[in-house]
């Protein structure tokens, strides 16, 4: 860790209240940027800012419902009020989506997967992208999935969602070039988070069957993505746009099958 590679920027991460993005937001404060924490849980967005701020770190809360234009909007305009900018802007935000296929999933799941894991970041960056432009450029990093990459039977909305969230953070990284502006997506595999674990009956569950499925023979763990979206958001990825990380333990080049030994098979 570099405590000084983020020094001056400001940053906006959705999703900021989750595991995941409070472990991005922790980390980039450690880095030295100035961090707005922006949750439709505006109760776990408050808790991540203040733990920043007991730490010696400069955080704001937000709350924010990214599938929504206006609240979108709002976000963007109060990180910059706050701060004085934007520089880099962290999509982590998701729904939580039930099980079904085309036949089964209700309209309105399918719609809300859809509408907060894609149009929602869409939305962030239609907002947030101008303001970067103004604040001299910086990074995007939309935060898709190694089931982006592999999908998964009866989970058509997640899976659809963070395919097309790689397909259009590409994009964005032409349309905002010449702006300064890189943008790429981070896929983890499996981390150890409640809401992953939820299928697997909690963490320790989830650690004895999605572990093996890593040819690391581990789940990840929250610091493994806050360390990718913090080179991504930093110089040291400065002729890194368009790109997708993936940080799955391997997951994805082994395609996630077991064997008979409980392991990978190559
Ligand atoms: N945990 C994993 O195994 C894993 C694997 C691959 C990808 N991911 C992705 O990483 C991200 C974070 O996952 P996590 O495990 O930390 O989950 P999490 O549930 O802890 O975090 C998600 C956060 O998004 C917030 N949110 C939900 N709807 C929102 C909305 N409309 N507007 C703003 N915020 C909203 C939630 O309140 C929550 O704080 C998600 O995009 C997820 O798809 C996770």
């Amino acid at each position: 860790m570099n405590a000084s590679r983020m020094a001056g920027r400001i940053a906006l991460i959705t999703g900021g209240g989750g595991e995941i993005g409070s472990a991005i937001a922790r980390r980039l404060s450690r880095e030295g940027a100035k961090v707005a924490i922006a949750d439709l849980d505006v109760a776990k967005a408050q808790k991540a800012a203040s733990d920043i701020i007991a730490s010696g770190g400069e955080a704001l809360a937000l709350q924010v419902d990214v599938g929504d234009a206006a609240s979108a909007q709002e976000a963007v305009a109060g990180a910059v009020r706050a701060f004085g900018g934007l520089t880099t802007l962290v999509n982590t935000a998701a729904a939580v989506t039930p099980d079904g296929t085309a036949e089964t999933l209700p309209l309105e799941e399918w719609e809300k997967a859809l509408r907060i894991n894609f149009t929602g970041a869409f939305l962030m960056c239609k907002y947030a992208a101008p303001r970067m432009r103004d604040s001299g450029g910086g990074a995007i990093v939309n935060i898709a999935s190694q089931l982006g990459h592999l999908h998964v039977a009866g989970r058509a909305a997640y899976c659809s969602s963070k395919a097309a969230l790689i397909a259009f953070t590409q994009v964005l990284a032409m349309d905002f070039a010449r702006d300064g502006i890189r943008a790429n997506t981070i896929s983890p595999g499996f981390i150890l988070t409640e809401r992953s674990s939820q299928r697997s009956g909690g963490k320790e569950n989830a650690r004895r069957l999605q572990g093996p499925k890593h040819l690391l023979n581990r789940p990840g763990d929250v610091e493994d993505i806050a360390a990718g979206a913090a080179y991504l958001a930093s110089d040291d990825a400065a002729f890194v746009t368009g790109t997708d990380l993936l940080i799955d333990g391997g997951y994805v080049t082994f395609k996630g099958v077991i064997g008979p030994d409980g392991r990978p098979t190559m």
